[in-house]
């Protein structure tokens, strides 16, 4: 996820992945609510498959769900439930907890002083039969928004797409500063247990949780995992087929997304990113890309990033991002404020594909500007990684967000240990 802090130099306040003072756009629907989802002409068989590629978890059967965009197609949202309540949340790969915020869920501003409910602007709050909390364990998550939540754990029935998981831990958000779009409810977050946020805390209620961080099977992990999942266990892999704009797409649990693709896929091995000196693979889901192609001038990296559908930017080594931006026509320029970089909307574009495995998956020219702009200027998709606690990330923290995500079809293959990218026909 991304957002940044806007210069008054600009005519509105924020330019995020939530931009509340953006005025509606086309395809921007601020009353849309949960539905029950059903097929789509746009449910069909692959067209094609490529049989003698190593592929063998994919011949399970997937459960697929329409991936919905939100907040000015800048973000994505699927449905979920908690004991039958229907909400819908943040699409995530990048943070592993699931949690909705409780009815009495109170809304903090920036400097965390308590404002209404209403400021924070998240969708309906989970309003099904109590959830009790389990002994004393809380949640405590700071995005990359900026957005800091506080809640406590407990368990529900969860069902996405057709498959149900009993007694799977969730968050119910009861305080925090959110920056919502009157869509989600919270977030459902697929990345591995390593990155869940539990802590064990005597006090949960008020102080903040600073006792043991103790992992736990997170949604998909409990999908997977034949001892937690009462039907059959589906293959521990999942995929997402994001469409730019307007499309939304599919998200497919255990197998492929309901659409046709005519390319194969090539597999990249989840490569750990440097965190306090180890590099486990498991820490959400992180590739190293062999390279990239800038107008048509090749060359190798060996930077790692992770795969995030919760960031819309691709967040890349300084080094690449300054040239990557520099290329544009008029040049984008960095601004620190915003930790974006920012040129007229209308300027020409530069090429750019990135190696993974042995393909090039090109960035559409469709997906070279974020879709926020104001007054003729536009951000630009490409940024530099976020700045964390460099003794945490000595190597700094990149991400492949929902810009490169558009273009392909990216299988999360847990089994496998990696990914599998096709590019995706449109
Ligand atoms: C997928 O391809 C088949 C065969 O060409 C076609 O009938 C179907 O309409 C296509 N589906 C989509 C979603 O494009
Ligand atoms: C299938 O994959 C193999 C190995 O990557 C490749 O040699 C072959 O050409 C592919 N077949 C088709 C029909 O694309
Ligand atoms: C947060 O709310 C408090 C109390 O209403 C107010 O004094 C403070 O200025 C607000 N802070 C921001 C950043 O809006
Ligand atoms: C709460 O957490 C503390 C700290 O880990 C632990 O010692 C205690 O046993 C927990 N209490 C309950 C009731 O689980
Ligand atoms: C929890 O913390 C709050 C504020 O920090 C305090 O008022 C309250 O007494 C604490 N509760 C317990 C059981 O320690
Ligand atoms: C946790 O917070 C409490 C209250 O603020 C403090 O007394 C305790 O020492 C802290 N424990 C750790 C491990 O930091
Ligand atoms: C962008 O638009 C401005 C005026 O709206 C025009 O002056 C300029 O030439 C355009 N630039 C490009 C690269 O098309």
């Amino acid at each position: 996820m991304i957002c940044a802090r806007f210069t008054p130099f600009f005519s509105f306040a924020w330019l995020c992945s939530i931009v509340l003072a953006i005025p509606p756009r086309r395809g921007y629907q601020p009353g849309l609510k949960p539905r029950h989802l059903k097929s789509t002409l746009r449910y069909a068989r692959l067209t094609k498959f490529n049989s003698s590629t190593h592929q063998p978890s994919f011949s399970l059967p997937s459960h697929n769900t329409i991936v919905r965009p939100t907040n000015q197609l800048s973000q994505h949202v699927i449905e979920v439930h908690f004991n039958n309540i229907p909400r819908y949340l943040l699409l995530d790969t990048g943070s592993a907890d699931t949690w909705m915020i409780s009815p009495d869920f109170q809304c903090l501003n920036s400097s965390y002083a308590a404002v209404p409910q209403s400021d924070c602007a998240f969708g309906d709050p989970y309003t099904g039969p109590e959830i009790h909390q389990t002994r004393n364990e809380t949640y405590d998550q700071v995005y990359g928004t900026g957005e800091v939540l506080f809640g406590t754990y407990g368990q529900a029935e969860v069902t996405i797409a057709d498959l149900t998981v009993q007694n799977q831990k969730v968050v119910l958000v009861n305080r925090g500063y959110g920056l919502g779009d009157h869509v989600r409810s919270g977030v459902i977050g697929l990345a591995p247990r390593a990155v869940t946020r539990l802590f064990e805390n005597t006090n949960a209620s008020t102080s903040q949780p600073n006792g043991t961080v103790t992992t736990y099977s997170p949604i998909f992990e409990s999908m997977y995992s034949y001892t937690a999942y009462g039907q059959d266990p589906i293959a521990p892999l999942f995929s997402l087929a994001l469409e730019r704009g307007e499309g939304g797409g599919y998200i497919a649990f255990g197998g492929l997304p309901p659409i046709n693709f005519t390319h194969d896929f090539t597999f990249t091995p989840f490569k750990g990113i440097n965190y306090y000196g180890s590099y486990d693979p498991g820490r959400y889901y992180p590739i190293q890309p062999q390279g990239f192609s800038l107008n048509g001038q090749a060359e190798a990296t060996d930077y790692r990033a992770i795969v995030d559908s919760g960031t819309a930017a691709n967040r890349l080594p300084q080094d690449i991002a300054d040239r990557v931006n520099a290329a544009f026509n008029p040049p984008a320029t960095y601004y620190p404020s915003l930790d974006l970089y920012v040129t007229v909307c209308n300027a020409t574009v530069p090429s750019f594909s990135f190696s993974i495995g042995d393909e090039v998956f090109a960035m559409s020219p469709a997906d070279m500007f974020l879709p926020l702009s104001s007054n003729g200027l536009c951000a630009t998709s490409f940024t530099r990684g976020f700045e964390f606690a460099s003794d945490a990330y000595p190597e700094g923290f990149y991400v492949l967000g929902d810009a490169f995500l558009n273009s392909v079809v990216a299988v999360f293959d847990v089994g496998a240990g990696g990914m599998w990218f096709a590019m995706h026909d449109y």
